[in-house]
């Protein structure tokens, strides 16, 4: 069974072929140096940048699989959460190709998908479970105890994961996106040099908190602190800190397998530390922990079984709990 599956939810236009649950193409349009000018995402540029392209990956997607848009059996794509425009221009197009193509359409939660993608590599890995979206919109943490049931232990209470890589690298005058450019320069730094604490360390719950350590990045500048060492510290700190609420929900619901999917699970210092904790870790393999079509793909794949196919006139959904 072949499916396309569309996200453009955000600033990335992601179009994924899928066959039979794998993965054949996937193809992101990333649009990065569009808005970098302005210090964050314009919405609006972000749609018409998607409706400029979104056809052109399609057709990109199928030529790699020697696939001809007839062959499609269903077309999935992401309803939400997001930038409302955005999510239009990619739900609407796969509305429409599964109307003229005559085949179903699958709507899709954008967490659902980042989290079918940790599974892509691990197809042996069952419920019960925990999963960790991390990214630059989101940092949910879910207990997953059986297929399709989704338990919100805990989430940020102010920036997510990304977003604090992010804004932490553009006040060390990193590019963007902060995450990759803080890994490498942390490489050349010294931690111990510099002084920031792991927020929420007294807490009971699962809650995150990133945006005291944007300030106290922005502090240690004003002090002096090479951006290296402050870098290597920033890292550390957010990766001791999401260990310590992974670890406490593991000891309290007593589960030891854990999905880390998003943006920042590629974070190397992040999966190192994680890697001692004694769980068994389901990462996405490459390609698949940013946003990107195949997730979606996938996620339609694996839950078709639960899910019949979506009404076209369902509406896209910018605030989507899961
Ligand atoms: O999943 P994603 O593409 O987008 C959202 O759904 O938001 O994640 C992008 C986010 C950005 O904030 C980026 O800085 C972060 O993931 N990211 C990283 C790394 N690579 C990407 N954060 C930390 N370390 C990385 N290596
Ligand atoms: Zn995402």
């Amino acid at each position: 069974m072949w499916i396309l599956g569309i996200d453009t939810s955000c600033d990335d236009t992601g179009v994924g072929l899928v066959q039979d649950g794998r993965v054949v193409a996937n193809q992101v349009a990333s649009q990065t140096l569009l808005h970098q000018h302005y210090g964050g995402v314009v919405p609006e540029l972000a749609s018409r940048e998607h409706v400029r392209v979104i056809d052109g990956l399609v057709e990109e997607v199928l030529r790699q699989a020697g696939l001809g848009v007839e062959k499609l059996d269903l077309v999935a794509a992401t309803r939400g959460p997001g930038l409302i425009g955005a999510l239009l221009v990619g739900f609407t197009y796969a509305k429409g190709l599964a109307f003229a193509l005559r085949k179903p359409f699958v709507a899709v939660h954008h967490l659902e998908g980042h989290i079918y993608a940790a599974l892509a590599e691990h197809p042996e890995v069952r419920p019960p479970f925990l999963a960790l979206v991390a990214s630059g919109g989101h940092t949910h943490l879910f207990e997953v105890p059986a297929w399709g049931v989704y338990r919100l232990l805990g989430a940020t209470l102010d920036d997510a994961a990304g977003e604090a890589f992010d804004k932490s690298a553009r006040l060390l005058g990193l590019g963007y996106p902060g995450g990759p450019e803080i890994e490498r320069l942390a490489a050349q730094g010294d931690p111990a040099r510099v002084p920031l604490s792991v927020p929420l360390q007294d807490q009971e719950g699962f809650s995150f908190s990133f945006s005291g350590l944007k300030t106290a990045v922005a502090r240690a500048l004003e002090k002096g602190h090479a951006p290296a060492d402050i870098a290597a510290r920033f890292q550390e700190v957010a990766v001791e800190h999401i260990a310590q609420v992974v670890g406490r929900a593991a000891r309290k619901t007593g589960l030891t397998t854990l999905l880390v999917t998003g943006g920042v699970a590629q974070n190397q210092a992040l999966r190192a530390r994680l890697q001692g904790m004694g769980l068994r870790l389901c990462f996405p393999p490459r390609g698949l922990a940013t946003d990107n079509g195949a997730m979606i793909a996938l996620a339609a794949w694996h839950t078709l079984g639960r899910c019949s196919k979506s009404n076209l006139h369902l509406p896209a959904a910018p605030y989507l709990p899961l």
